[in-house]
């Protein structure tokens, strides 16, 4: 990390009035010129230390000497502003993102440590909705973010592939079922056939018991329900396949709830030996300490097992086989009741890794329509013309893309349009979705999404390609050593600051799970330089008449394109070359 922040960090600590965690993570960058390049608020520290906040800044203030780095320390109300070196700065900045032996922004923070995530995890026979995008993307970002900061990170697909919902499947398909209409279209024919069944069933008795029937038939290992179901899945993670890789997204295991039911009698019969587990009403279940909070239901009272029977095993075998720090549940947060009981139930069992286990809970995408009989929770008054399967959106997209592509050059787009337009498309879509904060619903806005100058996945994208263009025309190699003194404009060295704020970000947006905090950061930065470079008169970088300048000006473009790239990467995002 830049030793300036560290060294802000140090000599605060140093104090004892703070830890350098503590510290690190309250520094900000003001508002103001005059306020310093950096500022430490002690609103803070004041309850711990019984001071005013402003006698606590005066104090570490005074124990403050200056150094080669950080010229002047003030202070100002409850705020400590500090002064850097601003030449030094520059120079470390860029000489640090510019070198290549080192991955800047990468740090040792999560060294030793394994991190599990559990995102995406569709459910098999059913399309891959919209519903599923936000943990998808997310999941996706952390995983990256964590694999920045060093840790060893799982991912795992909970694919939803064993329970109730493959009773009635099997059942429909039974019942009516062609084999050719299931190659053509598997997904979207199994949830017809679904949705039908489900809708008769509601009325009759019989059909319901069918499916119960079928359900106990797989659970009991007969041959021609493992067949069928053996059947749907395969097909549904074809397709699932098929869009993570357009999204450029790999799983390290595909586990589904399937995989860990071969656990759940050994559980259920641990938990009732142990007294954990009771009888109620024919079911056997664990009850929770707040009587108000349902009990986890490990088998029903028609003896299937449950979806938290299946999350308790795959805990238990992940914190086996992983042996994680740390595991990630990117879930939406209508399931924020669902896990709070599986913790519970799993410190019970005597689990007190348990603690370790944090739902990441988002919110929804909004939307008018109700699709096949099932409702998208809708927001009145929004026509977003958004489509509810993954893949169609993606293509509406790409599609969109490409139409903005030729709006964008109407002499022709220089390079493979193609291959552009499915990167923006994708760009903008996860972007749009990540820059929201995670637990907010998202009312989804193409208009907004696909915007090249507004806060999108292609402004982003499109600045990136700028940087390119830059380098392109400078034509020759970055150099290093350059002149420093020569970058002393107030902008240059504002740009320089937030490209160096890279690793802070990363572990800010790693601790609070949150990658919008990432995204705001990129746009910071994308503006910053597209603002410096706008003003033409002063920011030439390319200057045939001052090769020094030029030199210096070239290194800064090439940092901030790599830090931008870096960004768009972890985020999902393919930084373009040419735009
Ligand atoms: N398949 C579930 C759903 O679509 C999500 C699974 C999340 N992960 C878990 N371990 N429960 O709602």
């Amino acid at each position: 990390m830049l030793n300036f922040t560290s060294e802000i960090v140090k000599s605060v600590a140093d104090t004892g009035l703070i830890e350098a965690a503590e510290a690190e993570a309250l520094l900000v960058t003001p508002p103001k010129e005059d306020m310093g390049d950096y500022a430490l608020p002690c609103f803070t520290l004041a309850k711990r230390l019984r001071k005013n906040p402003a006698a606590i800044a005066a104090e570490i203030a005074e124990k403050i000497a200056p150094s080669e780095l950080i010229v002047r320390v003030e202070t100002q109300g409850a705020y400590l502003n500090f002064f850097v070196n601003r030449t030094a700065f520059v120079r470390q900045c860029f000489s640090e993102i510019s070198d290549d032996s080192k991955d800047f922004g990468a740090t040792d923070h999560g060294r030793g440590k394994t991190v599990v995530i559990d995102y995406s995890s569709p459910n098999i026979a059913k399309e891959f909705r919209v519903f599923h995008l936000r943990t998808t993307v997310l999941g996706h970002a952390l995983y990256n973010i964590f694999r920045a900061l060093g840790y060893k990170v799982v991912s795992v697909n909970h694919l939803g592939d064993w329970g109730t919902q493959f009773g009635v499947v099997i059942a429909a398909f039974k019942e009516k079922g062609d084999r050719e209409a299931l190659d053509h279209e598997p997904l979207k024919y199994l949830t017809q056939l679904y949705v039908d069944y489900n809708r008769r069933m509601a009325e009759d008795e019989s059909l319901r018991e069918t499916a119960r029937g079928w359900l106990r038939k797989l659970e009991d290992g007969d041959e021609e329900a493992h067949e069928l179901w053996r059947l749907f899945c395969d097909l549904s993670i074809k397709d699932f396949k098929r869009v993570y890789l357009r999204l450029g997204i790999e799983f390290d295991h595909y586990l589904g709830e399937s995989f860990y039911f071969r656990f759940t009698d050994e559980i259920i019969r641990k938990a009732q030996a142990d007294g954990v587990a009771v009888e109620s009403q024919g079911a056997i279940v664990i009850k929770m300490d707040d009587e108000d909070i349902p009990p986890v239901i490990l088998r029903k009272s028609d003896g299937a097992t449950g979806y938290h029977t299946r999350d308790i095993a795959a805990a238990i075998w992940r914190h086996e086989n992983f042996g994680f720090d740390k595991m990630l549940y990117v879930v939406g947060a209508e399931q924020k009741l669902y896990f709070r009981q599986l913790i519970e139930a799993l410190e019970k069992l005597g689990h007190g890794w348990a603690k370790n286990l944090e739902h990441v809970a988002h919110g929804l995408y909004l939307d008018t329509r109700e699709v096949d009989g099932v409702q998208v929770r809708a927001k009145a008054g929004t026509r977003s013309g958004f489509k509810v399967i993954l893949e169609d959106i993606i293509d509406d997209a790409v599609a969109r893309a490409e139409r903005v592509i030729d709006e964008n050059y109407p002499n022709g787009f220089p390079g493979d349009k193609k291959q552009a337009a499915e990167a923006i498309g994708i760009g903008a879509i996860v972007f749009g979705d990540l820059k929201n904060g995670r637990i907010k619903d998202v009312v989804f806005d193409w208009e907004t999404v696909l915007n090249f100058k507004g806060e999108s996945g292609p402004y982003l994208q499109y600045s990136h390609a700028r940087l390119c263009s830059i380098l392109g025309k400078y034509g020759g190699a970055v150099e290093r050593e350059v002149d420093f003194a020569l970058l002393d404009d107030p902008e240059e060295f504002a740009i320089a600051r937030l490209a160096a704020d890279l690793p802070r970000i990363l572990l800010r947006t790693a601790e609070a799970c949150e990658p919008s905090v990432l995204c705001s950061y990129l746009v910071a930065l994308a503006g910053a330089f597209n603002k410096y470079y706008t003003d033409i008169s002063r920011h030439k970088v390319v200057d045939p008449a001052n090769p020094a300048r030029t030199k210096a000006r070239v290194l800064m473009v090439d940092c901030v394109r790599r830090v931008l790239g870096k960004g768009l990467k972890i985020l999902g995002i393919s930084p373009m070359e040419k735009m």
